[in-house]
């Protein structure tokens, strides 16, 4: 059963694609990826990855939505029945739905904290504070697991709240109002910071490349970035594609998200740096570089507590709008194959990730080095969840790519790109051979790793892959019966 929901209007698309690459990725991780990284070159592989790896597969995870019209699971099951080919890339559903579960717990945490500046900020609590207390206030809300929770409830709550209100009431509503808004926001931040910071500085650090400054860490870090940033590989897209209108162009909107989400992140990465360097602080802050450089600089600076605050209310409007994409796709799914409710299917999504964000906020506290789980896993809970969404994420775009360039008819591909052959070609080349090699090259990072866990995954692998093999091989012979 599908139920054939479409957006309203033709560009909303665009829109709801847009909302769910915008977000804590743009603008938190970014800048201070970018500032560990020295600069100019990490921008270059970075922008060079979504414009060679990136937009085709947004293209190609488009198209599968759109050509299944129903939820990631569902539609890779209804795509591999009308193709016959293998139950395995049904994995593809899977694993998104799982990418979605652990993104969402660990990002509603994080949004959960500029909920703490917004307020901070408003409140003029940080007004003229030096560098010391401010540390010191971040250190403790970390600290303090009650609080972090309950930035995580409201977080969360909000989220499921729109989607649980349905694509048209809850999503394209919420997106039609938040995403003009926050282009304003950053705007305004952007013309602040060029009037009270350094915009120099920050725009020769941002613009001047210089490859030799890049690590294979830095290469690696800056091609991962642009897989989280156009929220690829895990079905939120898969998901919005299966509304898009048949008549929107699959490769112009690709363009135009990859183009808004890059500006997007170039402008906010200027306007961060801009009040840094001013404020004669620091790049190379890491995670800190938000919640703890920045507001020290807007701490300094007039007006600096009211636009700090517009701010961090920009931040939590650009995570909403991507967290509400890490629920539709588990959510529509739930849906289609259980026959819940709208409200139920979101309910169960949401409780599900919010226990799952408690191991995140335990892991800046209680459970900070001593847990078992730290013992088991040499890492911290947080730590461990974002490494699975880093193998998640990559590996559900490379088996996109593989999917829509091999499985896939060229007449079908072609019927949904409605191109020139040969921006159709150069697409199918990219998802057949670019964007796969890519994708590998992404995972070395990940081997050093997961070292100590590669024997029992292998091991797991081969036991799913023989049970598989073995469900068809019965399959087939029932058939023939
Ligand atoms: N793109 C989002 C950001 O930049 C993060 C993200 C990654 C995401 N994967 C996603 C968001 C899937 C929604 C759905 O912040």
């Amino acid at each position: 059963m599908s139920t054939h929901n479409v957006w309203t209007h033709k560009g909303t698309f665009l829109l709801a694609a847009v909302g769910s690459a915008v977000g804590l990725g743009n603008l938190w991780r970014f800048p201070y990826l970018t500032g560990e990284n020295g600069g100019g070159a990490f921008i270059l592989i970075y922008a060079l990855t979504i414009f060679a790896v990136g937009i085709p597969i947004l293209i190609a995870e488009t198209m599968l939505g759109r050509a299944s019209r129903r939820s990631p699971i569902m539609g890779m099951r209804f795509l591999i029945r009308t193709h016959k080919t293998s139950r395995a890339w049904e994995s593809i559903g899977w694993l998104g739905a799982a990418a979605a579960f652990l993104i969402l717990s660990f990002y509603s945490v994080i949004a959960g904290w500029a909920i703490h500046y917004t307020w901070q900020m408003l409140t003029g609590s940080l007004v003229g504070a030096d560098a010391a207390t401010i540390g010191a206030g971040f250190d403790a809300l970390l600290a303090s697991p009650g609080l972090l929770t309950l930035y995580h409830t409201l977080f969360i709550i909000a989220s499921g709240l729109i989607v649980g209100l349905g694509i048209h009431r809850g999503i394209e509503s919420g997106l039609r109002i938040m995403m003009p808004a926050l282009f304003v926001i950053l705007l305004v931040v952007l013309g602040y910071g060029i009037a009270n910071g350094d915009f120099g500085a920050a725009a020769s650090f941002l613009f001047t490349f210089n490859l030799a400054d890049l690590s294979l860490e830095g290469w690696l870090q800056a091609m991962g970035q642009s897989f989280f940033t156009l929220s690829l590989g895990m079905g939120a897209i898969m998901a919005y594609g299966a509304y898009m209108s048949s008549e929107a162009s699959l490769s112009r909107t690709a363009f135009a998200v990859a183009f808004v989400d890059t500006a997007v992140a170039m402008v906010a990465g200027l306007a961060i740096f801009s009040l840094v360097f001013g404020a004669g602080l620091d790049a190379g802050a890491g995670p800190g570089l938000m919640f703890v450089t920045l507001p020290l600089a807007f701490a300094e600076m007039p007006f600096g507590a009211l636009i700090g605050g517009v701010f961090f209310i920009l931040v939590l409007g650009a995570a909403i709008s991507s967290s509400i994409s890490l629920i539709e796709p588990v959510a529509a799914f739930l849906v289609e194959r259980f026959d819940l409710t709208r409200p139920q299917a979101v309910f169960a999504m949401v409780v599900a990730s919010w226990a799952l964000g408690l191991l995140t906020v335990m892991s800046f506290n209680m459970w900070a080095e001593t847990s078992p789980f730290h013992t088991l896993f040499g890492r911290s809970a947080f730590d461990f969840i974002e490494l699975l969404t880093n193998i998640f994420m990559p590996l559900g775009g490379l088996l996109i790519a593989l999917f829509a360039g091999w499985a896939l008819t060229h007449s079908e591909a072609m019927k949904e790109m409605r191109t020139s052959e040969t921006w159709f070609q150069v697409w199918r080349f990219l998802v057949r051979f670019v964007a796969p090699a890519a994708v590998a090259f992404v995972f070395l990072r990940t081997i050093p790793q997961v070292e100590g866990y590669l024997i029992p995954a292998v091991g797991a692998l081969v036991i799913v892959g023989a049970f598989a093999a073995g469900r068809t091989f019965l399959a087939e012979n029932s058939q023939q019966q």
